[in-house]
């Protein structure tokens, strides 16, 4: 199974959603995790979560532009899943991890949700199926505020299905625990502190791994 999570818009939760799956898949098979994106935020976390000593440890390279794709292709063939974290823009290492993968996760925040830049991306999103037919996407709502997250999701979500898209059950609070982890170089499960990001996090991984 190879993932990728992207979307055109940086702090979206691109980077803390990638490493909390890839962990969670690194204690059930071989993972690899590639960082697309030249901030290398993912690899920072697991540059981290080796001078912690934390494992099991999803293994991580960076790639640049097409080689996501190039050398994706090559290395993802010897693990049972491979993730894939881009940068927030339009790029060739998003476009690259599109045309990698099985599935698509696009995370999308309430608050800084905005129209046409998923406009956007869905045009990018149709190009990469030109070539990758069999692309499932599906967005993650992410960094919802807990207080509003009733009436702040239902018209996102509406708005979404009425484009055609696909919204994952599970979705992701706007939790300090995520925050922890990452600085850490920890999941919020390691961390064992804030049981809500534990279970959402949790039920996200059920949703698209098991
Ligand atoms: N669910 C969350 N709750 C609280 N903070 C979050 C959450 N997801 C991400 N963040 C924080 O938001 C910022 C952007 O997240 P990041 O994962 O780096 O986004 P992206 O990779 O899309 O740019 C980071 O400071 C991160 O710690
Ligand atoms: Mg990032």
């Amino acid at each position: 199974m190879r993932i990728a999570v992207a979307h055109i818009k940086g702090g979206v939760s691109k980077s803390t959603t990638a490493v909390h799956l890839a962990a969670a898949a690194a204690k059930r098979g071989p993972t690899l995790l590639i960082d697309g994106d030249p901030q290398a935020s993912a690899a920072s976390w697991a540059a981290w979560r080796r001078d912690a000593k934390r494992s099991p440890s999803p293994t991580t390279i960076v790639l640049k532009d097409r080689a996501v794709l190039d050398e994706g292709r090559t290395l993802s063939a010897n693990y049972e899943t491979t993730i894939v974290d881009v940068g927030g823009r339009d790029s060739g290492a998003l476009r690259a991890a599109l045309l990698l993968a099985d599935l698509a996760i696009i995370p999308v925040g309430a608050s800084s949700f905005d129209a046409a830049t998923m406009t956007d991306l869905q045009e990018i999103i149709g190009m990469a199926r030109d070539f990758n037919r069999d692309l499932k996407v599906k967005i993650l709502l992410s960094r919802i505020d807990p207080r509003t997250k009733n009436t702040e999701t239902k018209e996102l979500i509406e708005f979404l299905q009425e484009e055609g898209m696909e919204i994952l059950e599970s979705i992701i609070c706007e939790r300090v625990g995520f925050r922890r982890a990452i600085k850490e170089g920890a999941t919020v499960e390691e961390l064992g502190k804030d049981q809500l990001a534990i279970n959402e996090m949790q039920a996200l991984f059920n949703e698209v791994l098991k």
